[in-house]
């Protein structure tokens, strides 16, 4: 059974998608802890309803981006992390902290990459005049979001779209592939060459 931690700071509704798909009897993967970085989020009301641990690290205490994300590493490793997904975690991991957990950090991000990496990608979407929209599971690298890509999945943007309504389609279709992939990563389903990642069956 492969370990996962989930990195969020905000609503957390793909951390519950998680949870949900993967803390049943039997999983291949579980998730063993949250670490929030904000406090008060709702991710953590959701961790406390779901039984699942909770850490707040906030990292305004943390006197730097290199401190604080040696915290968080150290965190997981207590816990014998073996996967860390990133789920609206609103916060750039250091080169530091991805060399802890080599090919073992992947994300969730609200567009088919490469277009509109960054924040807002959704806003930047529906500005851009695209006709299908989407959003994309990826290893994490240095960069942001230009990791290699696992896995991504399409929604129509429709006439009357705004940004709630197309990330409402989005969001839907997040919480299903980002179990799906990591599923696929605890049964050693996905192999890493070079930039290509390759998958050995469906998800
Ligand atoms: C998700 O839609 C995720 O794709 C996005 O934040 C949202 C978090 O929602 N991530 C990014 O924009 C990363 N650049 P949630 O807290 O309800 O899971």
């Amino acid at each position: 059974m492969m370990r996962v931690g989930v990195l969020a700071s905000g609503s957390g509704s793909n951390f519950s998608a998680l949870v949900g798909a993967l803390n049943q009897p039997a999983s291949a993967a579980r998730v063993e802890v949250l670490i929030c970085n904000v406090p008060g989020a709702k991710v953590l009301q959701r961790a406390a309803e779901a039984g699942v641990e909770a850490v707040l690290l906030d990292h305004r205490s943390m006197p730097s981006r290199e401190q604080y994300d040696e915290a968080v590493a150290q965190a997981l490793i207590d816990r014998r992390i073996e996967l860390v997904c990133l789920a609206g975690y609103m916060r750039l991991v250091s080169p530091a902290f991805l060399r802890r957990f080599p090919g073992k950090v992947i994300n969730i991000h609200p567009a088919l990459l490469p277009a509109f990496p960054g924040l807002h990608g959704v806003r930047q979407a529906l500005e851009s005049g695209v006709r299908v929209a989407g959003c994309t599971v990826h290893f994490v690298d240095e960069g942001t979001d230009t990791g290699p890509i696992i896995a991504q999945a399409a929604v129509p943007v429709l006439p009357a779209d705004d940004e709630a309504s197309l990330a409402a389609r989005i969001q839907k279709e997040e919480h299903r592939l980002y179990p799906a992939v990591v599923r696929a990563l605890a049964r050693g389903a996905v192999t890493l060459e070079g930039r290509k990642v390759r998958l050995e069956e469906p998800l």
